[in-house]
């Protein structure tokens, strides 16, 4: 299996294998055009035949906090490392731009403690995550998602104060 950075030429493999599990909220549903602006986000599995396996990216808020997003391997590929290889591969390119805390939602825990993530319990913490996703999240109101993170959560944010994303999760929840 080789991970690798992706190139556009991925985009489609991207968004076919991302978008597959976004209708029942697995996944953030993703344009294409999204995809392509922020292919250089994405990181991909290949196999030894050169056939997509699957995908996941690094979206990167500041010096202080990264996201795991879109992480999925394709159905037939699954349970054979691959998920964990990616997830690391992220990790480790969090770890290259100095990034202190990743987080990620999910509603698949149990992979996640694998590889070191912890729950955060109050997701006001992240008020940068709620800021990018949550506002314009089909599931705003019935959000079953679990938010974790690894590293020490950062004391600041880029997109918005915890107090904003207090009263969002306020006014939403
Ligand atoms: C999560 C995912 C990327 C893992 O990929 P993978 O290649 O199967 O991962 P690995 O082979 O490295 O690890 C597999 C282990 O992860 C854990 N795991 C995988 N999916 C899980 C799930 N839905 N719930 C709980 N644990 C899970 C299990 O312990 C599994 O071991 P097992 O196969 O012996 O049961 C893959 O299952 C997937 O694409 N899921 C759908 C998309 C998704 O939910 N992505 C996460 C969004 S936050």
């Amino acid at each position: 299996m080789e991970i690798r950075k992706a190139r556009l030429q991925d985009a489609s493999n991207i968004y076919e294998l991302v978008n597959s599990l976004s209708s029942d909220g697995t996944l953030l549903r993703r344009a294409f055009a999204e995809i392509c602006e922020n292919v250089r986000d994405f990181t991909v599995a290949e196999s030894a035949q050169g056939i997509f396996q699957g995908c996941g990216a690094l979206h990167l808020y500041g010096p202080h906090l990264a996201e795991v997003r879109s992480i999925v391997v394709r159905p037939e590929a699954k349970s054979k490392g691959t998920g964990g290889l990616l997830l690391q591969s992220l990790l480790d390119e969090a770890e290259d731009h100095g990034v202190g805390c990743v987080c990620l939602f999910t509603r698949i825990p149990d992979f996640f403690f694998r590889h070191g993530f912890r729950v955060v319990e109050d997701r006001t913490a992240l008020p940068d995550k709620i800021y990018k996703d949550c506002q314009n999240c089909p599931r705003l109101y019935r959000c079953d998602e679990v938010a974790m993170a690894r590293g020490q959560i950062p004391k600041v944010s880029i997109l918005g104060t915890r107090i904003e994303a207090e009263q969002l999760v306020r006014l939403t929840g």
